[in-house]
């Protein structure tokens, strides 16, 4: 592949171009990682797992684990500047003679199928929000009622299946075209906006919620409630919310230009990454207090707090529209850089065109999706393992695939590639490189490992033997 050949520097291009600034990559990137994660994920699993002692440690796995797991991937995908499998292969080959190591890129390429699957379904409940929110069905309800509007929404598996089949549409669309057209001024309105309303609703929460009560849930540590199982979930969500560990962001730095610095990039997409995800939760605990509602509510917890907030605000319909449809333009973003892998594996290794990958792709996505659909409606009593079919994929990607990804890719940047290779593209700075080491090498894979076999409970089964 002649893109792929070394320039006379040494060093290899893209077969799908560059982004445009260092600015861009940090949007891109931002716009990958703020996303359902943020909003919809991260205030229900902290609600499920006890609030303050799990939002601690969701805080030190964004920085001990989270940090040197991003930027081991990014500098992984700028030297190799492939799609994660063939980069993986290739630097693998190259720096340890293994090309085994491209498997590692094929888990992250399924993770990211799986993910989407079910991420797909939720974006497209927050899209039917938007037209709920503007026909103004939220505005009279209370409580109860908006919670019945949700169950009839869930209970409908055409409704669903409809809303999930136009944001498979919009992505399969979106990637079609190219990350670098469209995407970075996307998310150059988009991030600022979203901020701002969260800021807007900030204000109704600190107002109109129990405010001290929600501060209370999410900032006082109580260790007693958490369980090893907890810690997962932390870490699971730290890997999530940073798009971290299936290897978008190997695909994505893939894309960056030379001379950019990648942990200034990294810090910055988690600072901004981390301030929403904190944000939505001092917006949406105080309404739940408020309102009588379970923080423990599961996955349809947002979308019965923030209509309700809306619908007591005035304007509300306006600005619960405009939430949601925000929400919806930050699912997509995000939902783009899940399918980027598998679309630029495609083109590269198959000579597809973008197009033809990404419907393939796409389509397939969208198939496995339905098992997701059904789950909150026709096949809500069918439950295994962990749940229904979602709350199986759900567990298996966040909990399972992505810790795992995050472990190989830290021991392969941490352990595999040469010193002078991993210096070269972090830039040999002294401590911060030092840091970084210290954190891929040991701390970040031993760390994962350990909650890993804490929460399965092998540790506790062989200290007991
Ligand atoms: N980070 C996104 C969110 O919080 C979801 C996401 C996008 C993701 N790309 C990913 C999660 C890659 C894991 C891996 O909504």
């Amino acid at each position: 592949m002649q893109s792929n050949q070394a320039t006379e520097t040494g060093k290899r291009n893209s077969l799908h171009g560059q982004w445009s600034s260092r600015m861009a990559f940090i949007l891109a990137v931002t716009g990958s990682a703020v996303g359902l994660g943020n909003i919809w994920k991260f205030p229900y699993v902290a609600g499920q797992n006890g609030g303050g002692a799990f939002v601690l440690v969701y805080l030190a796995c964004v920085a001990l684990i989270g940090m040197p797991v991003m930027m081991s991937e990014i500098l992984i995908g700028r030297r190799g500047r492939r799609n994660p499998i063939s980069t993986m292969a290739l630097l693998g080959a190259e720096e340890g003679n293994a090309r085994h190591w491209q498997w590692v890129g094929a888990m992250g390429v399924l993770a990211g199928v799986l993910i989407l699957s079910y991420y797909s379904v939720i974006g497209g409940w927050t899209l039917a929000y938007v037209f709920k929110s503007g026909s103004g069905a939220f505005s009279e309800s209370g409580a109860a009622g908006i919670t019945a509007i949700r169950d009839a929404f869930l209970g409908n598996w055409k409704t669903v299946a409809l809303f999930h089949t136009i944001f498979m549409t919009l992505t399969i669309f979106v990637v079609a075209r190219g990350v670098e057209r469209g995407l970075e001024q996307a998310v150059r309105f988009m991030v600022p906006a979203l901020l701002i309303l969260l800021i807007t609703l900030l204000g109704y929460s600190i107002n109109s919620g129990h405010f001290g009560e929600g501060l209370a849930f999410m900032f006082t540590p109580d260790f007693s409630k958490l369980t090893w199982d907890s810690v997962l979930a932390a870490m699971g969500q730290a890997f999530f919310t940073l798009s971290i560990g299936m290897g978008a962001v190997m695909a994505y730095g893939a894309y960056l230009p030379e001379e950019t610095s990648i942990g200034g990039s990294s810090a910055a997409v988690a600072i901004a990454d981390t301030s929403i995800a904190t944000l939505a939760g001092l917006v949406i605990f105080p309404l739940v207090f408020a309102n009588n509602l379970d923080p423990a509510d599961g996955p349809g917890l947002v979308f019965i707090t923030l209509p309700l907030a809306f619908g007591q605000m005035p304007g509300g319909v306006f600005f619960s529209t405009l939430f949601f449809l925000l929400l919806s333009f930050a699912a997509w973003t995000s939902a783009i850089s899940l399918m980027e892998p598998a679309v630029a594996w495609l083109v590269e290794r198959f000579n597809r065109t973008r197009s033809e990958a990404a419907l393939m792709i796409g389509l397939s996505i969208w198939a496995l999706g339905l098992g997701t659909v059904l789950s909150f409606n026709v096949l809500s009593e069918f439950k295994f393992l962990r749940g229904t079919i979602f709350d199986n994929l759900d567990h298996l990607t966040i909990n399972i695939m992505l810790p795992l990804g995050g472990v190989f890719i830290t021991v392969f940047a941490g352990w595999v590639m040469c010193r002078n290779s991993t210096s070269d593209e972090l830039g040999n700075t002294g401590n911060m490189y030092k840091l970084w080491r210290i954190l891929a090498r040991f701390v970040a894979p031993i760390g994962i490992i350990f909650v890993f076999l804490k929460a399965v409970g092998l540790l506790d089964y062989l200290s007991n033997q």
